[in-house]
């Protein structure tokens, strides 16, 4: 009773969303612009205490943010609205166990080339179909490798 109780906690404890959205930032100007969006992000989320991991990859990005329910969800509420990128729709939301990139502020995830049809395939998707378990747990593993692979940004 009691350890169904405390799981029952801890479960409550970390909020993840993910997304994919259509990256419409101009090519003359991706370089500046996408780095001040992962330094001024990283240390944003520091501060919130919010974890996670940025792919942009093929014209799409696909985020996924953890932390507090209510924390992350008016982050993503501002970050809908930012004119760097339209289509924004959430692929998955909910309680998880613990976080997927504990490590990371905001990584930057360049996916290996293996990954690419899945990131293709998640990318596309439109009109509000949620990637089903396994799509979800494959994705996150995907971007966990590549972050790995890559190294720490020292999250918090
Ligand atoms: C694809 C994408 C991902 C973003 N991710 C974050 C993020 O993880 N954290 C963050 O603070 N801002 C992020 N932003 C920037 C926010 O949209 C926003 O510009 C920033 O939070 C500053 O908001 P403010 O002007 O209301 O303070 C992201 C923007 C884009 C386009």
């Amino acid at each position: 009773m009691s350890d169904q109780n405390s799981r029952t906690r801890t479960r409550a404890d970390v909020y993840r969303l993910m997304y994919r959205s259509r990256d419409l930032v101009p090519p003359e100007h991706r370089a500046d612009e996408l780095g001040d969006l992962f330094a001024t992000s990283r240390s944003d989320n520091k501060k919130r205490d919010i974890t996670g991991a940025l792919l942009v990859s093929g014209g799409a990005f696909v985020q996924v943010l953890e932390g507090d329910e209510a924390t992350v969800r008016s982050l993503f509420a501002t970050i809908a609205e930012d004119p760097r990128h339209d289509e924004v729709e959430v692929l998955a939301e909910g309680h998880v166990g613990r976080r997927t990139f504990e490590h990371w502020s905001m990584g930057e995830v360049t996916p290996a080339a293996s990954a690419l049809p899945l990131i293709a395939r998640v990318s596309e998707i439109r009109g509000g179909r949620p990637v089903n378990a396994a799509e979800q747990d494959r994705l996150l593993a995907v971007m966990r490798e590549a972050l790995d692979e890559a190294g720490r940004d020292d999250g918090p």
